[in-house]
């Protein structure tokens, strides 16, 4: 495929929002041409460097790895940079929008402070009380494979965006920071899963989970978090780790 063989003219309406100037948010359209295979992050790059310079949104790997350029598209949380805009139902404008639920700072980009505190009340790092072994820490298959997709959350914060709870209360630490709590409770060479079941189980932590399974339709890694968090909830319920 050529990908300059097929071109399309494409519409995006996108949210623009600049406190210093704006008293409200306002969309602003856009139409361009973007080429077969090419991204919504592609297509916004296009809007900022061709069409509009003030056009602000996050951006760093430009392949699936980082989590920075999360958006709403059409009404879903995406990964930019991994959503074609041939899938975004081009015939019509194409609404972007920043993810919801958080602080708006400036057009697509929001504020993750409080994501990030919450994220460090549970210690998201590897920690062990137990000397070092001159190579590395072992770890069997099994004990590997309980761990291996929470582990691959690149914390987008896409899912928390999606959940009810969250929506409902802002204090919930929402699905992506109980994931991570998972990720080392779960793990084999970690052994301070004590103190963090601890810290994961108040009423703003596990037990505000409602099982309502929207930030796995909303993951972009396709993670199933409603079971790791069901996990980790009979976790602490027998305070088996
Ligand atoms: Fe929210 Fe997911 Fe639980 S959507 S309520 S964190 S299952
Ligand atoms: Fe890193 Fe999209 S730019 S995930």
């Amino acid at each position: 495929l050529r990908r300059r063989d097929a071109t399309m003219k494409i519409s995006l309406k996108v949210f623009r929002y600049d406190p210093e100037r704006d008293d409200v948010p306002r969309y602003q359209t856009y139409d361009l041409e973007v080429e077969a295979l090419d991204t919504m992050l592609d297509a916004v790059t296009k809007v900022r460097y061709q069409l509009d310079g003030s056009l602000n949104f996050r951006r760093a790997c430009s392949h699936a790895i980082c989590g920075s350029c999360a958006m709403t598209v059409n009404n879903e949380s995406k990964l930019a940079c991994q959503t074609l805009v041939k899938d975004c139902h081009p015939e019509k404008p194409i609404l972007v929008e920043p993810l919801r639920s958080y602080p708006v700072i400036r057009d697509l980009i929001v504020d993750m402070d409080r994501f990030y505190e919450k994220l460090g009340r549970i210690k998201p790092y590897f920690e062990s009380e137990l000397q070092a072994p001159f190579n590395e820490r072992e770890q069997s298959q099994e004990q590997q494979l309980r761990i291996d997709e929470a582990a691959s959350c690149i914390l987008c914060g896409s899912c928390i965006s999606a959940c009810p709870s969250f929506w409902a209360n802002d204090d919930y630490m929402g699905p992506a920071v109980l994931l991570k709590a998972y990720r080392f409770i779960a793990d084999s060479r970690d052994t301070c899963g004590a103190e963090r079941i601890a810290r994961v189980s108040d009423r703003d932590g596990l037990w505000r989970c409602h099982n309502i399974a929207n930030c796995m339709e909303a993951c972009p890694k396709e993670i199933t978090i409603t079971h790791w968090i069901n996990e980790l909830k009979m976790m602490a319920f027998s305070s088996k780790i």
